[in-house]
């Protein structure tokens, strides 16, 4: 079942959350903790409940997800699967101009076109769905959903992920707004070396190649990770991906293992931030593989953070100390419920959590404190 989410948004009473209080009460207002549980024949007969457990439910997301995990979990507490909420979660900031790192309002590459990327992964079937450098739709979760649920295939791209997202009656959109448009200007009219081209260089050169400040180029995403009421967990990444990228550029986001990794029995991880060094890593699958070896959530994405640092070799990558000058964040829930996060640069990250009792910011660990 599909939710629209602009009827959706509309009835949200938590558009515009600006604090942890007003995310607290926002999730007692929306009625998070009523039961409104179907019976589980129902239930079953969508999904068999997960085996041997009772967790759950429960939704995270990156801290751009307040009303994402309480969309999920309003979803979830209707009885649908953990893939339903997931995406109807997403599908709010995916329609959001306000968010430049998502969907509409996106920012473009570097020729002025915003190219959007996901994945999704659902549990109980162990199948997944992609779409990458996908252009025109606004929902790009939704179109990584349906090549999970009506093609043979795990990732489409570019022209033919539309065609295949047009041939499913998605409408094909301007999803640059004025605001993207003009930071876009800006960026050309600045550009001097900070492109993506890099010349033939030394490996140990530290003056080569990219900017990375957060402030100059965006690596924003969204994930939502979920847990239903039958103890099933699917999870979903989604991106515009870095601004003004090389077109055709793909990330991490629409990559399973990478942006988003879904084991029913273990667990699921997340990723936003540099899509290139998770990408070398792989790192979500590395979070749900560390929790099956017994790590905690928390822990597990540490150890990713760790993995990157460690695998961060070249010069123009690092600070004068060879650490990772850029950041990565991941986001993770064990199939028992228990929910953590982790980022390479932190101190004060959040990540956004909802569960029956309402939704919370909960801090992110970190490797590096940020200066
Ligand atoms: N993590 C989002 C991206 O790098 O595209």
């Amino acid at each position: 079942m599909y939710y629209e989410s602009n009827t959706e948004k509309n009835s949200m009473a938590t558009s515009n959350l600006t604090s942890r209080r007003d995310f607290l009460k926002a999730g007692a207002l929306a009625g998070i903790g009523a039961s409104v549980l179907p019976s589980a024949k129902a239930l079953g007969e969508i999904y068999p409940p997960a085996k041997n457990r009772v967790a759950g439910p429960v939704a995270i997301s990156s801290a751009n997800g307040r009303r994402t995990v309480l969309k999920a979990m309003e979803v979830i507490q209707s009885g649908a699967d953990a893939i339903d909420a997931v995406v109807a979660g997403v599908n709010l900031v995916e329609e959001d101009p306000n968010d430049s790192s998502v969907g509409y309002g996106g920012l473009p590459n570097e020729e002025g076109v915003v190219q959007l990327d996901s994945c999704i992964m659902h549990g109980p079937t162990s199948r997944a769905g992609g779409v990458g450098a996908i252009e025109g739709i606004m929902y790009p979760s939704k179109v990584a959903r349906l090549v999970l649920q009506r093609s043979d295939h795990v990732l489409l791209v570019g022209k033919g992920a539309q065609k295949f997202a047009t041939m499913h009656g998605f409408e094909v959109e301007d999803l640059l707004t004025d605001h993207a448009r003009e930071r876009w200007v800006k960026w050309k009219e600045n550009l001097s070396d900070r492109d993506d081209y890099l010349p033939p260089h030394d490996p140990s050169d530290k003056n080569v190649g990219q900017n990375f400040s957060p402030e100059e180029r965006h690596m924003g995403t969204i994930h939502c990770s979920a847990i239903d009421l039958s103890g099933n967990i699917s999870g979903v990444t989604t991106t515009s991906g870095l601004s003004y990228k090389i077109p055709g550029r793909v990330g991490d986001s629409p990559i399973i293992g990478a942006g988003c990794y879904v084991d029913n029995e273990i667990g699921a991880a997340g990723s936003t931030g540099r899509g290139e060094a998770n990408l070398e890593n792989l790192c979500s699958f590395l979070i749900v593989e560390r929790m099956r070896m017994g790590d905690s959530p928390q822990d597990a994405c540490l150890f990713a953070c760790q993995r990157i640092a460690d695998h961060t070799k070249l010069a123009r990558l690092q600070d004068d100390q060879g650490r990772p000058n850029f950041n990565v964040k991941f986001y993770s829930l064990n199939a028992d419920g228990v929910v953590g996060g982790a980022e390479i640069w932190g101190g004060e990250g959040t990540f956004s959590v909802a569960d029956a009792d309402g939704g919370r910011l909960e801090p992110l660990a970190y490797l590096y404190k940020r200066a």
